[in-house]
């Protein structure tokens, strides 16, 4: 969700409003792509190097997170959005996890979509947590050295249970990953648009769709292969 601060500069607003704007962003787009059948989205919010920001950033993203789940619960138990997090959540202000617990617990049964938030979030950080739990499962006999593999592994990463991303999208010109889902996104696609965040909208989100429905994904076969597979799946 990139260029919120940039919406807001080019207006001479503070950076603050670009978030606010934001947020806005995120109601539409969440509701946008369940109209277009999504059932999983993925929202870098909060990465592990945002507390670097000045203070009065922080402490604001922070309170438009807590005032955004306050206000939104309702609509996802209508629509039966199932919140859920990554990232070192336990880290986050006190107001914020409390909000996130209530709003999860509140949510956890619900199956049809899923919206998790990145939060404190960074790929690294997230191996590092995955390889201590991995260590230690080794450690207790619950997996056997021999067996250690991808699907037992990734059974520690916070995205345990969720399938790994069809496609990543950044807006706002960037074409960096910055230390999102490194290892989840191994064979997502990826679109890059120039459009800043505040401004995504319906058809931005239709466009990437489109885009990523033109993509042939290969996983290492070639195209014949391909091809005929999805021929067999056909017919
Ligand atoms: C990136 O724009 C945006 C963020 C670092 C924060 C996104 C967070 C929110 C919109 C609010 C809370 C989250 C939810 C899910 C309600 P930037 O500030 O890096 O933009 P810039 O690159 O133009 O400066």
């Amino acid at each position: 969700m990139d260029g919120n601060g940039r919406w807001a500069q080019q207006r001479g607003l503070p950076r603050i409003e670009g978030h606010r704007r934001g947020v806005e962003t995120v109601r539409r787009v969440i509701d946008s792509s369940r109209e277009f059948g999504v059932r999983m989205l993925t929202l870098y919010a909060f990465s592990a190097e945002n507390w670097r920001r000045p203070q009065d950033e922080v402490g604001a993203l922070m309170g438009l997170l807590e005032l955004y789940l306050k206000r939104e619960l309702q609509t996802f138990v209508k629509n039966r959005i199932r919140l859920r997090t990554i990232g070192r959540t336990q880290e986050l202000p006190a107001g914020a996890r409390r909000q996130l617990q209530h709003t999860i617990e509140a949510t956890q049964g619900f199956e049809d979509y899923t919206l998790t938030l990145a939060l404190n979030y960074g790929s690294r950080g997230e191996v590092v947590d995955a390889a201590r739990a991995y260590a230690a499962a080794l450690a207790a006999g619950e997996v056997a050295p021999d067996d250690c593999s991808w699907e037992s592994f990734s059974r520690h990463l916070y995205t345990a249970g969720l399938p790994d991303p069809d496609l990543v999208i950044r807006t706002s010109g960037e074409t960096r990953l910055s230390n999102f889902l490194l290892l989840q996104a191994a064979y997502a696609e990826f679109v890059f648009t120039p459009v800043l965040w505040p401004d995504f909208g319906k058809d931005d989100l239709a466009q990437a769709l489109a885009e990523y429905a033109r993509r042939e994904r290969r996983y290492g076969k070639t195209s014949e292969q391909c091809r005929a597979t999805e021929h067999a799946q056909q017919h």
